[in-house]
């Protein structure tokens, strides 16, 4: 049993691997949380850690004068109006305008197997807990859901909330989970960013107050992760607390970590209330998207590869998770709009017998579509470019023994276009007001089931109608004018929610419609990096950004949550087309194989030495990708600290490893650097087969070595470990 009720103590301890999770039914009938962090004796009564600050200000539960506030109870669901001045998870607004909620223990249920959120992705398996909570008065109700693994050390949560009375109650906040925390002693690490600048870190201090991240573009975003991990301000890469919390969402989100007057501190988010509301009417529920909280005494590190366990094992699509991937060219940095099929068909006999085995055929296939001002939302093959279809070009690359791939933008409509010139109302826009562009088009109504249902038959027809293999999924522009023509008024605010949910429904039809066919999500390079879309794509690009010496920070700030296998990464052509950058083919190589990889460059070009080359990388790439796609990941030196970049991913057992060393800027003579490799079994023995050397796993862990890097800037070199 993961999940233990004790009784007398009116105590619930929930195990995870190596974490427990307490909280007990207090006096005042209120969901108290103890503790959360390292596995601790089950059954032992902890409520003596009970402690609470001098707070002579506080109002008593109403018309209960001998307890304590609510605002004093660290917990587990904090609501407001009746004592508790911390942020409110939830704000329901009452037939008479009132906002008031007291959501205290009613009953509880365990599960052996998590109930699926509807209409939302989320993690499956584990044991569950349900805490049913009910207001004191009327019939609004919230269900608590805590879910535990024993292969990964996370927890998820989520609330439901439920309108059990008889007249309609209005939400204007619906937040998935509180998490309480023992003091104020933390700092918060976040991932922010822009295109081509995707998740880079921050680390700020937690103070009195509010602290907050969030997203109001209906869209995860780039410019704000939907993470935020608390660590101690000594926690470091390899020691120490961190806690991370991660939602299981691809709209707008917040996620605030508050420090109160009495020192304490707690976590709490969701969908974000900026711009929401939602009507309940009797007998109506509203399910809010998982937060997935990881905690690790072993630094951000644990924390990490907590994450990429959890999502590996339980979220992403368990046909593809740890299966080698389509090793791929794909032709926008090739030919931009500019193809036809003998060019598409010379880019993919280029590379024929060179351990590339599918090519993508990118954006301007379809409609009119011959630069980014027309054709979105007309997905038929423009037969002009593409004479003889898209079978010419898939008959041709079937039968050189590869696969292919094709590009879709879903949710979108140029305005120059046929769907949107006979359907000008599918798109998003206010009455009476223009709209607002992005890269020159329009977003379909993905709250409206008749956008949805074209969308799916679009796209399956294309699908369908071909053979094609591999589909990779964009989406380009995010939302303004949120309002939908098949909306209430009153439920205008319910738009940013409703569009995730149409998401997830065209996802569900389409890629799970489709189980043969690998697909993979983009968003103007990773700007819907989340959860929630890994689900359905098990790999994202990264970032429009395919300069090696960007990628590595984009990509070590991408895996501080996601696992490698879940990131897209291409070799691309030097001068880089995002920053002219020039670096050494065989760095751009290592730096892309940190994840799941391919080709974008023009292999016309190829000369025969470049050629010799991608065919000894994607073969040596083959060999480690068990260890890229399922193994464990420990970073070693950070490029946003120093001139490095050092990563190490090892197997599961420990019998291998592979290590990549990243060295910025060469110098006329320059200092020594030694790397202290990590994961391996400290009392194995291993083979460093580069250099011949065996010795023991801890020698290589604590004395290290100074790997070759090649004289150049933009240097990289790999090692790898075998045990012996
Ligand atoms: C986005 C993607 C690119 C490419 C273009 C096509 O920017 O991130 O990889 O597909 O769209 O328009």
């Amino acid at each position: 049993m993961a999940i233990q009720f004790i009784s007398d103590t009116k105590t619930f301890h929930l195990m995870g691997k190596d974490i427990s999770y307490l909280f007990f039914i207090n006096e005042a009938g209120y969901p108290e949380h103890l503790y959360f962090g390292p596995r601790i004796g089950a059954g032992d009564d902890i409520r003596y850690t009970r402690a609470f600050g001098a707070n002579s200000t506080s109002a008593t539960p109403p018309g209960v004068d001998d307890v304590r506030s609510y605002n004093d109870y660290p917990s587990e669901l904090s609501f407001f109006g009746t004592g508790d001045y911390r942020e409110p998870a939830v704000l329901p607004v009452n037939r008479a305008g009132d906002r008031l909620c007291e959501l205290l223990f009613d009953t509880f249920d365990i599960v052996g197997e998590k109930p699926a959120i509807s209409g939302m992705p989320s993690l499956d398996g584990g044991e569950t807990l349900i805490v049913h909570l009910k207001d004191r008065i009327n019939g609004f109700a919230a269900d608590l859901y805590y879910t535990v693994y024993d292969d990964c050390s996370v927890i998820a949560r989520r609330a439901v909330y439920k309108n059990t009375g008889s007249s309609d109650v209005r939400l204007e906040r619906a937040y998935s989970f509180t998490l309480a925390l023992p003091d104020r002693d933390y700092e918060m690490l976040s991932l922010y960013g822009v295109w081509a600048k995707e998740r880079h870190i921050d680390r700020i201090p937690l103070h009195h107050g509010v602290v907050s991240i969030d997203s109001k573009r209906t869209t995860s975003s780039a410019t704000l992760n939907p993470f935020m991990a608390l660590l101690r301000p000594d926690t470091t890469e390899t020691h120490g607390e961190a806690v991370g919390v991660n939602l299981v969402y691809s709209s707008s989100y917040v996620l605030k970590a508050e420090v109160a007057p009495d020192g304490t501190a707690q976590l709490t988010g969701g969908i974000n209330d900026f711009d929401f509301s939602w009507k309940l009417a009797p007998g109506d529920q509203l399910e809010t998207p998982e937060a997935v909280i990881a905690y690790s005494a072993e630094g951000i590190g644990g924390m990490s590869r907590a994450y990429h366990d959890a999502y590996r094992a339980h979220l992403i699509n368990k046909r593809f998770v740890g299966s080698p991937r389509p090793l791929l060219i794909n032709n926008w940095e090739a030919t931009y709009f500019n193809f036809d099929v003998p060019k598409l068909c010379a880019i993919a006999d280029a590379v024929n017998g060179l351990g590339i085995d599918t090519l993508v055929l990118d954006d301007g296939w379809f409609g009119k579509r011959d630069d980014d001002r027309s054709g979105l939302g007309d997905w038929v093959v423009n037969e002009n470019k593409l004479s003889g279809g898209l079978k010419a070009i898939i008959d041709h690359v079937h039968s050189i023994g590869m696969k292919f791939g094709l590009w879709f933008e879903p949710e979108m409509v140029s305005e120059d276009s046929d769907l949107f010139r006979a359907h000008p109302d599918w798109a998003i826009g206010a009455p009476d007001r223009k709209r607002c562009y992005s890269r020159h088009q329009f977003m379909l109504d993905l709250t409206r089931k008749d956008v949805l249902d074209y969308i799916v038959k679009a796209v399956s027809d294309v699908i369908e109608q071909n053979e094609v293999d591999y589909v990779k999924w964009d989406y380009n522009r995010n939302v303004t004018e949120s309002w939908s023509r098949c909306l209430e008024p009153e439920r205008q605010s319910e738009f940013a929610h409703r569009y995730a949910l149409g998401l997830y429904d065209i996802c569900e039809r389409i890629v799970n419609g489709h189980p043969g066919i690998f697909f993979e999500g983009c968003s103007g390079g990773g700007a819907r990096f989340d959860p929630a879309m890994m689900h359905y794509f098990p790999q994202i690009w990264t970032s429009d950004d395919t300069d090696a010496e960007e990628r590595t920070k984009i990509q070590y700030g991408t895996s501080i949550v996601y696992p490698l296998s879940v990131m897209s990464c291409h070799v691309s052509v030097c001068p880089n087309h995002q920053t002219g950058r020039v670096t050494p083919f065989d760095t751009r190589a290592v730096i892309a194989h940190l994840g799941a990889t391919g080709y974008e460059l023009d292999t016309t070009k190829f000369t025969d030495e470049e050629k010799a080359a991608v065919k000894l990388q994607t073969a040596e790439y083959k060999k480690v990708q068990d260890l890229v796609l399922c193994g464990d990941l420990y970073r070693i030196d950070s490029p946003f600290d120093s001139g490095f970049f050092t990563e190490a991913v090892v197997s599961k057992d420990k019998s291998k490893a592979e290590l990549i060393c990243y060295r910025r800027f060469v110098s006329v003579n320059n200092e020594i650097k030694r790397v202290k490799m990590a994961g391996l079994d400290p009392d194995a023995c291993y083979r460093l087969e580069e250099t011949g050397i065996t010795a023991k796993g801890s020698t290589f862990m604590n004395v290290g070595f100074a790997p070759k890097y090649p004289h150049s800037d933009f240097a990289a070199v790999k090692y790898h470990f075998t045990r012996i």
